[in-house]
């Protein structure tokens, strides 16, 4: 019999991750002007020694006012890079890969942290607002601000601050980078069509609201070298009314795939608000379909993401043929070593030995002393 899954290496161009646990992309709303801080550095730490195959730094504006909050990481100047790079090297040191997601949040910035009720900041509080961005003039929400509608040569002047990002992610040292696709940022609000009502060539049809998304794609990966894997994170479908379908997002990967994109992380929603902060109930890995849909439909790499919680899901969800690799993100706030776990739950063979040697000389020697 053949060891988990989920401990199997996957090759992507030449990148080679060692297993197929991922940290997913998550916000810390704790950078100062766009700058990682000591806590950045901290928190990934916690990741570095945990055995993971592939770890995501959170979504970093490409502009200052491409941020979601005031705390959210940018990556809009050359002094950034630094930061960034302390954690790329901290990951590599432990044979952990990196990657950043590079995004703007369009009409869904000027945000408070999600602690101070993330809603838009009002003028005249202690930090400043900004006027938002999106295809076309519509709020969120009644009452929410109203973006400014992008016009062509402004679509243009986004595309190349993405392609500075991306420039500078490769400065920093970054493995992969994914493009921010989902939860009603920028990217994400030209493809659905309850953001989008535009009727020149970045609106109206299906093919008008991808040209949007596939123009970041395409100049993204003519910068990001062949040899390195580009992902694409979507918000599979939108779960409002009107909203996209998952037909929509498969015949988007078919195209994001033709661009040069490897793999699809299929996340959901984020029209009406964050989806993290929702209260309804889901089930464990109510995303993974989405997962399986793009996967098979677009004959493209897919990582699952969305209350994977135990080893035994992820390990099927692989098995299945739902998805290539696992992504985790409040999990691995309760369980940061959730990989050495896994391993246990799985029947690894020396489940310690995904963990540094420092720390598995230890726990080999424990296991062995141990009575049953
Ligand atoms: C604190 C926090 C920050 C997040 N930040 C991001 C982000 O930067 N980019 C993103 O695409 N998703 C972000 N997410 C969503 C997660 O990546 C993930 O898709 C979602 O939490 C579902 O996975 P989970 O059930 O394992 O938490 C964030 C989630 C949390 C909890």
């Amino acid at each position: 019999m053949t060891g988990p899954l989920l401990f199997t290496p996957l090759t992507l161009r030449g990148l080679t991750l060692k297993n197929r646990i991922v940290v997913s992309p998550m916000c810390q709303y704790l950078a100062v002007d766009g700058y990682v801080q000591d806590w950045h550095f901290q928190h990934h730490a916690r990741f570095a020694l945990a055995g993971y195959g592939l770890s995501f730094v959170e979504a970093t504006g490409i502009m200052r006012d491409g941020r979601i909050t005031h705390g959210c990481t940018g990556i809009w100047e050359d002094g950034q890079v630094a930061g960034l790079k302390q954690i790329v090297d901290g990951y590599r040191t432990h044979g952990v890969a990196t990657a950043i997601q590079i995004g703007h949040s369009g009409r869904r910035g000027s945000c408070a942290r999600p602690w101070d009720g993330a809603a838009p900041i009002e003028a005249g509080g202690a930090e400043p607002t900004w006027q938002t961005v999106g295809p076309s003039a519509l709020p969120e929400k009644d009452g929410y601000p109203v973006p400014h509608e992008l016009n062509q040569a402004e679509i243009a002047d986004l595309v190349d601050a993405f392609v500075a990002a991306t420039k500078r992610s490769l400065a920093a040292g970054f493995d992969v980078v994914e493009i921010h696709g989902a939860h009603g940022y920028l990217i994400h609000s030209f493809f659905s069509p309850v953001s989008n009502r535009r009727t020149d060539r970045f609106g109206g049809n299906l093919k008008g609201r991808m040209q949007f998304p596939l123009m970041i794609a395409e100049a993204v990966r003519a910068v990001w070298p062949d040899e390195r894997p580009l992902f694409y994170r979507a918000s599979s479908v939108d779960n409002v009314p009107g909203g996209l379908p998952i037909e929509d997002t498969v015949a988007l990967a078919v195209e994001l795939k033709a661009r040069g994109v490897d793999v699809i992380d299929c996340s959901s929603g984020g029209m009406s608000g964050p989806a993290t902060l929702a209260t309804t109930k889901l089930s464990q890995g109510y995303q993974v379909p989405y997962a399986g849909a793009v996967r098979s439909g677009a004959d493209i790499k897919t990582m699952a993401v969305g209350l994977i919680i135990d080893p035994e899901m992820a390990e099927a969800v692989l098995r299945d043929g739902k998805a290539d690799l696992i992504a985790l993100a409040r999990e691995t706030m309760a369980d940061p070593n959730w990989p050495y776990h896994a391993a246990e739950a799985l029947g690894v063979d020396r489940p310690d030995s995904v963990l540094p040697p420092y720390y598995s000389f230890y726990l080999e020697r424990r296991a062995k002393v141990l009575e049953d």
